[in-house]
């Protein structure tokens, strides 16, 4: 399939694999880019600017295919060594980096000197609307569905990209609630030119994360995520757990006197131990309402290759059919 995303990224498929927390090292990234997607490498879950660098080239001797690094930007008072991130991204020869979080407009000069194509994550119009204007050459538009962090705006993707659609004149991929060909051939009738997925990549078998975690998003139904940190205006969907529980409790106890210490046992330190150890009461995690749609536990290539093939039989069989009746 030929979108302005595959031509942006040099991919075969216009399926990319969002930066994740301690799930996006290299062996997820490297699976994904060689299946014909477009994978990325998480850069904050490195814990350093030089960890990464070997991360990137450790990804790069399981792929000669493009591969991308997320780089979230966080409201954070001590700001991680953002410029040496970048410096590790540009040395190490990456073409795509993700950004996310805050507007990463101070950074992009950098980026863009070194011909790398940037694609900003966002979950709204507005926001989507101001990377355009700063340069991004394509955004990930995503919905109130999504696993991680929503926004404060609830606005799901069955509006949210038609109206990027309105907007935009630069591509943009669906993100949030994307699990299959069903997910990828509406994303492209609203609009978008790809699909960004997290929660579905997680619970793949080259996903370098704990059985426990896969087994958990293959059980979970479209009803087990909550939203945590909305008073702290911080919202993030994550998989209803015991710690989950906790945190709500206390933000209904506390109300808009809450504090980020109030809860910052359940929210700290967490993805290691989820993610690495399974533990998976040590905290709460994202996932994505998508988890009702997933049931197995693929490889990367036959996920992708499954949604490719059925995305065709949907176009040319189901949609075709028709029109043509
Ligand atoms: C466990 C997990 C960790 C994530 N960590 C990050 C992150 O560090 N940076 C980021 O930009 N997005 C992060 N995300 C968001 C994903 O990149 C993606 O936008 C989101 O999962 C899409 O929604 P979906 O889960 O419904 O596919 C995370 C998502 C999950 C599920």
């Amino acid at each position: 399939m030929k979108t302005r995303i595959t031509e942006l990224f040099g991919i075969e498929h216009p399926i990319i694999q969002g930066g994740m927390h301690f799930v996006g090292f290299a062996e997820l990234a490297a699976a994904v880019s060689n299946a014909g997607g477009l994978g990325i490498i998480t850069g904050l879950t490195q814990p350093t600017a030089a960890d990464l660098a070997d991360e990137i080239a450790r990804c790069r001797e399981m792929t000669d295919k493009p591969f991308g690094v997320n780089l979230t930007f966080l409201p954070s008072l001590s700001a991680p060594d953002y410029p040496g991130y970048i410096k590790a991204v540009i040395d190490g020869g990456v073409t795509v980096v993700e950004t996310a979080g805050r507007n990463p407009q101070e950074h992009l000069p950098a980026l863009r000197q070194a011909g790398i194509r940037i694609i900003h994550k966002c979950t709204s119009v507005r926001h989507a609307q101001k990377a355009e204007s700063i340069g991004c050459d394509a955004v990930s538009v995503d919905g109130f569905e999504c696993g991680g962090h929503p926004g404060e705006d609830d606005i799901p993707n069955m509006i949210l990209l038609p109206r990027a659609a309105q907007e935009l004149t630069i591509p943009f991929v669906a993100s949030g609630g994307m699990a299959d060909a069903r997910s990828l051939v509406a994303a492209l009738a609203m609009g978008a030119e790809g699909i960004n997925m997290g929660t579905r990549f997680i619970a793949t078998r080259e996903a370098p994360v704990h059985a426990r975690v896969k087994a958990a998003i293959v059980a979970a139904s479209e009803l087990d995520t909550r939203l945590v940190m909305r008073p702290l205006r911080n919202t993030e969907r994550v998989l209803n757990n015991a710690a989950a529980g906790r945190l709500l409790d206390k933000e209904r106890a506390l109300g808009d006197k809450l504090k980020i210490e109030d809860i910052i046992d359940e929210v700290a330190g967490v993805y290691p131990r989820v993610m690495l150890d399974g533990d998976m009461e040590a905290g709460v995690w994202s996932c994505g309402m998508v988890a009702g749609l997933i049931d197995d536990v693929p490889s990367c290539k036959e996920l992708i290759d499954r949604i490719m093939r059925d995305a065709d039989v949907l176009i040319n069989q189901r949609l075709l059919g028709m029109v043509e009746a």
